[in-house]
């Protein structure tokens, strides 16, 4: 799989993620990362545990990937054919925001992609998936009922809902996200949060 630091790109093989994930009990996997900077945070925040970033565009994860974690990796990929190097891997999902092809995914409750995820996850895993209005309504959603949609999918292939809940202007600033700061400054400052547990 091809994973990036700064302007370099990596090949990695799935023993040497093995390696370089060895005594990490918690692993997240943030998936449409955007430029990184959620990995990026978190991962100064939590030295204990490992982030991994998935994004299918390179180009705005060159800064936030620059910098030398040893707890957090970026893998260019799209989610749609998810690497089979990340098997059983993650303790914890977060969807932040997503957009095109990887909300589409969400939404579409043949071969969806939250039932997919069950390969990538541990038992109990926990998701956390960030929605808001402008994707949803692109997508032919209202906010309302593509995150009704979605969570009506995960509570069919296996995960469970552990609470569905708004986030406002003040939630979505302290959010770290790029995006999250997009939305909490913008014409409608509002979104859903799913969080969900894999049974
Ligand atoms: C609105 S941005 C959110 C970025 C980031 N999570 C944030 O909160 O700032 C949506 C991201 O999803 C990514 N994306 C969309 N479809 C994807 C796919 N099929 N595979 C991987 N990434 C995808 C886009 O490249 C983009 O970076």
């Amino acid at each position: 799989m091809e994973t990036i630091r700064g302007k370099t790109s990596l090949e990695m093989t799935a023993s040497d993620l093995q390696k370089q994930l060895m005594g990490y009990k918690h692993i997240l996997l943030d998936l449409g990362t955007g430029d990184g900077l959620y990995v990026r945070c978190r991962a100064e925040q939590h030295k204990e545990r490992f982030f991994i970033g998935v994004d299918a565009c390179r180009d705005n994860l060159r800064a936030n990937s620059r910098r030398k974690l040893p707890n957090a990796l970026f893998i260019i990929a799209n989610t749609q054919a998810l690497l089979t190097e990340l098997n059983g891997l993650a303790s914890h999902v977060t969807i932040n925001f997503p957009w095109g092809s990887l909300l589409e995914s969400l939404l579409s409750s043949e071969d969806s992609l939250i039932s997919r995820l069950l390969s990538a996850t541990r038992p109990f895993a926990r998701m956390d998936i960030h929605l808001n209005a402008e994707a949803l309504v692109t997508a032919g959603w209202t906010l309302e009922s593509g995150a009704d949609q979605i969570e009506c999918i995960v509570n069919t292939v296996g995960w469970r809902t552990k609470s569905h809940s708004w986030m406002d202007a003040h939630l979505l600033r302290s959010f770290p996200t790029t995006w999250a700061k997009r939305l909490a400054f913008g014409r409608d400052p509002c979104a859903i949060r799913l969080s969900v547990q894999r049974q």
